[in-house]
């Protein structure tokens, strides 16, 4: 697959070691930054940059990581078409591609230990969508429908 991954200053330590992961497994690897701990950035600058990706087909899944991870969801599901999921487990990993049809997962690094994150990762990529839940995503996609401008 093509995945984009993005993060703030607290996120790209993390995001560097998932993408490694990602490429070591054979995905397309595309990464949108911040590549630097050091110098504070502002994580929707680059929930933005994946989001837009993803839902313009350009990626098929993106990969957000911040310091708690829910800075980076909120901004992501900002863009019509994204389904961004935080996740913390192997559960709500699953449950994100499974239930929700998630197409972005978020992380927060300050949260998850790397391994506890590739976990997650592979859980999300090892799962698909049931299409049994297609209405809910069908009643977000209207929500977001009824309030374009
Ligand atoms: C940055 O300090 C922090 O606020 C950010 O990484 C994230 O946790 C926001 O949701």
């Amino acid at each position: 697959m093509r995945i984009g991954l993005g993060a703030d200053h607290a996120g790209c330590a993390l995001k560097a070691a998932l993408a490694a992961r990602l490429a070591a497994q054979g995905h397309e690897v595309v990464d949108y930054g911040t590549s630097d701990p050091a110098i504070s950035v502002d994580y929707p600058d680059f929930a933005l940059l994946v989001a837009e990706a993803v839902a313009s087909g350009s990626l098929d899944l993106g990969v957000l990581a911040c310091g708690t991870g829910i800075g980076m969801a909120i901004a992501a599901n900002k863009v019509p078409g994204i389904r961004a999921a935080l996740v913390h487990d192997v559960t709500t990993a699953r449950l994100a591609r499974l239930h929700n049809g998630a197409n972005v997962v978020c992380m927060g690094a300050r949260l998850l230990a790397a391994p506890l994150a590739f976990e997650c990762l592979d859980a999300f990529l090892a799962e698909t969508f049931d299409t049994r839940h297609q209405r809910r995503l069908d009643k977000i996609a209207a929500i977001e429908k009824d309030r374009a401008p």
